[in-house]
């Protein structure tokens, strides 16, 4: 059985590489480039599992990368059983000074690659008629955020999609879910001010910030057999955030 993460250098996505690599997972280890894998341990660490790990390069807000990059994971592992739709950026700023540049390239990454990632990879799956899709939506996606209008409407788009997709692949017999995650502490929230930080602890429930691997055990279920009558939902995980 094979996963394909994308994103997973770090973060949240290798968090997730690492948990699939510990259920039994082969892992296909999807970022950028070389550059973002450096100072990664990630192919490493899923291989003290004893399983297969392999790093695959491409920017999947490209349609033709990710045509590309499902070929070659298929190449190399023999099909693909879970695609977790993880890759995504920020680039924040109130909506009055917010560029073109800044809007088009948060849909660019965030959106278009899921899009991109279920054409290719959900065509192999029906195909197979099985497969999981895991997609990384956010709570701005259901609440928005101040200072996120591109990344919101990115994430709103992925809880459409999901359910899209649920839809048109269910009689082939593969699930495709989102999850919601709130604060989880990764380089792309380190990116906030300590005023910022301190301003979201106090919407959340549990009054702590989240760590990678409380996400990744949610994917782990999504894959796993135990969800196989699980399809088109979106899970929170958020700590119970109230925004
Ligand atoms: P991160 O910035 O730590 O890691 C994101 C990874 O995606 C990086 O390794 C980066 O190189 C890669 N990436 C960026 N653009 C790419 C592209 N075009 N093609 C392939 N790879 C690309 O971010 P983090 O926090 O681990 O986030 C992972 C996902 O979780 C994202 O979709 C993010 O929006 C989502 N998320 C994160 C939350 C958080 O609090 N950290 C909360 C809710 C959702």
């Amino acid at each position: 059985m094979t996963a394909l993460v994308t994103g997973a250098a770090r973060g949240i996505g290798k968090a997730i590489a690492l948990r699939l690599a510990k259920d039994g997972f082969d892992i296909a280890v999807n970022d950028l480039n070389e550059r973002s894998f450096e100072g990664s341990d990630v192919i490493e660490k899923c291989r003290e599992f004893g399983v297969r790990a392999e790093r695959f390069y491409a920017d999947v807000s490209k349609s033709a990368e990710c045509e590309a990059l499902v070929k070659a994971v298929t190449e190399t592992f023999g099909g693909i059983d879970v695609l977790v739709n993880n890759a995504g950026i920020t680039r924040d700023g109130l909506m009055a000074r917010m560029s073109d540049e800044q809007y088009d390239s948060v849909i660019a990454v965030n959106q278009k690659s899921v899009f991109n990632m279920i054409k290719y990879a959900g065509n192999l799956m029906s195909r197979a008629k099985k497969g999981s899709i895991i997609n990384v939506a956010s709570v701005a996606g259901i609440y928005g955020n101040p200072g996120q209008m591109n990344y919101s409407a990115s994430k709103a788009a992925i809880i459409g999609m999901t359910k899209t997709a649920a839809k048109e692949l269910g009689r082939r017999g593969v699930t495709v879910n989102a999850i919601a995650p709130g604060f989880i502490e990764t380089p792309m929230t380190d990116k906030l001010t300590d005023e910022q930080k301190a301003a979201m602890i106090n919407q959340i429930s549990m009054r702590r910030y989240g760590q990678p691997e409380e996400v990744a055990s949610v994917v782990s279920f999504l894959a796993s057999p135990d969800a196989s009558y699980v399809t088109g939902q979106v899970i929170e995980i958020s700590g119970g955030i109230m925004m």
